[in-house]
């Protein structure tokens, strides 16, 4: 895929009125309260840059999966809010998608000025990329610029559908995601270390056969290792286990070997009888007794991870180790975070839930780059075709 999109940066935006699709999916707690701002953070050098270029900004997002309904706990009130504050400049929320408040505030918006559209998904047209919707939405702009990435992966109206009736150029967020991660797919610094961890093989088949063919080292951790383990033989008492990937995952040691890849799996492992057991033991990773879950690397598998990283030029991340939101259960995925944060090289954190992790051991801004995107990383890393990138315009040479 041609990661050579024109950008903002490429064109003048100046008097023109820009259809911003961003990506303010955000966690919220109970209450509503935005747990997590970092993908509103992400936007700000995009929407800034074009406020300052004498753009007006009318900007969008999907935020949870309300499924064609108005559903006020998903309104997008809380990030027009969190916007406000980040900005330092008020941000109006239309009331409706395309409606007589988004079509009034739109018309009336000045260069210079932000507006924000409450939830596309609020609207049943956009999952289905109504060519009718699309044309709705793009009626409230001249220029269309995809800067959320975390939703590139998706065919919808907001995404997709508005680049047939506006030109279309990428944001400053969606060049960055595209470079960092392009790079070191396609041209990585070596030695090049991926590390995958998270709970099952079967969410990343795709991912863990395209790093086998670009990585020099591929470590797997997290409970998907058990399904390697069990396919080897070992004893993995109650740990996670996907039995019908038992022989993709000797396909994929046999692809390892052959292609001269190491494959690194955790030697030891920490188990224990549920998440609040007080008493983990410390065992091999196949030889967990019958009654024991494992739910983090052990030590052993620290070192040798951490000297692999040591070594690397390029890092790729994505996936925890154990359960790191639990104590007792979060030094494997700290110890791979506190060595990416130590390295020279390229660390690069593939979004979701190391994304949350690097955050949570205030090691965000210690990485070359943390990915926005949870799905579509995973799928761009995979080497797919990213819809939402496909249909912006290319740069003619
Ligand atoms: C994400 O959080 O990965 C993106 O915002 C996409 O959301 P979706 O999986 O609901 O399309």
């Amino acid at each position: 895929m041609s990661t050579r999109k024109k950008s903002i940066e490429d064109i003048s935006v100046a008097g023109k009125k820009v259809l911003l699709r961003c990506d303010f999916n955000v966690p919220q707690d109970d209450s509503g309260a935005i747990t997590d701002d970092s993908r509103i953070v992400a936007s700000l050098d995009t929407i800034r840059y074009l406020l300052e270029h004498g753009a007006a900004v009318v900007a969008c997002s999907h935020l949870g999966r309300p499924k064609g309904k108005v559903t006020p706990e998903l309104s997008l009130a809380p990030v027009a809010v969190r916007l406000s504050e980040l900005l330092g400049v008020d941000v109006p929320l239309a009331s409706d998608v395309t409606g007589e408040s988004a079509r009034s505030l739109a018309g009336a918006l000045q260069s210079g000025q932000i507006i924000l559209l409450e939830n596309l998904r609020f609207d049943a047209r956009e999952e289905k990329n109504d060519p009718e919707f699309a044309r709705e939405l793009a009626s409230l702009a001249e220029l269309y610029v995809s800067d959320a990435f975390g939703a590139v992966h998706r065919a919808h109206a907001s995404t997709v559908g508005v680049s047939q009736y506006l030109p279309s150029v990428a944001g400053l967020l969606v060049n960055r995601e595209l470079e960092i991660i392009g790079r070191a797919i396609s041209d990585p610094a070596r030695p090049f270390v991926a590390i995958l961890g998270g709970k099952k093989i079967s969410d990343k088949l795709g991912v863990i056969e395209r790093l086998l063919e670009i990585a020099d080292t591929l470590i797997i951790g997290g409970a998907m290792r058990y399904t390697f383990v069990k396919a080897l033989g070992g004893t993995i008492g109650d740990s996670l286990c996907e039995p019908d990937r038992l022989d993709y995952a000797l396909q994929m040691l046999e692809k390892a070997k052959s292609r001269g890849v190491k494959l690194l799996l955790p030697p030891d492992t920490v188990a224990a009888k549920s998440l609040g057991d007080t008493n983990p033991i410390t065992c091999a990773s196949d030889a967990v007794p019958d009654g024991y879950e494992g739910l983090d690397i052990g030590p052993k598998s620290r070192e040798l991870f951490v000297d692999a990283i040591a070594n690397a030029a390029t890092v790729i991340w994505n996936g925890p180790m154990g359960v790191f939101e639990v104590d007792a259960f979060a030094a494997g995925t700290r110890a791979v975070a506190d060595a990416l944060a130590k390295s020279n090289g390229v660390t690069i954190i593939g979004g979701g839930d190391s994304a949350a992790a690097v955050r949570q051991f205030g090691l965000t801004d210690a990485m070359t780059h943390v990915s926005t995107g949870g799905g579509a990383t995973l799928e761009f890393l995979e080497g797919k075709t990213l819809p939402g990138i496909e249909c912006l315009e290319d740069i003619t040479l």
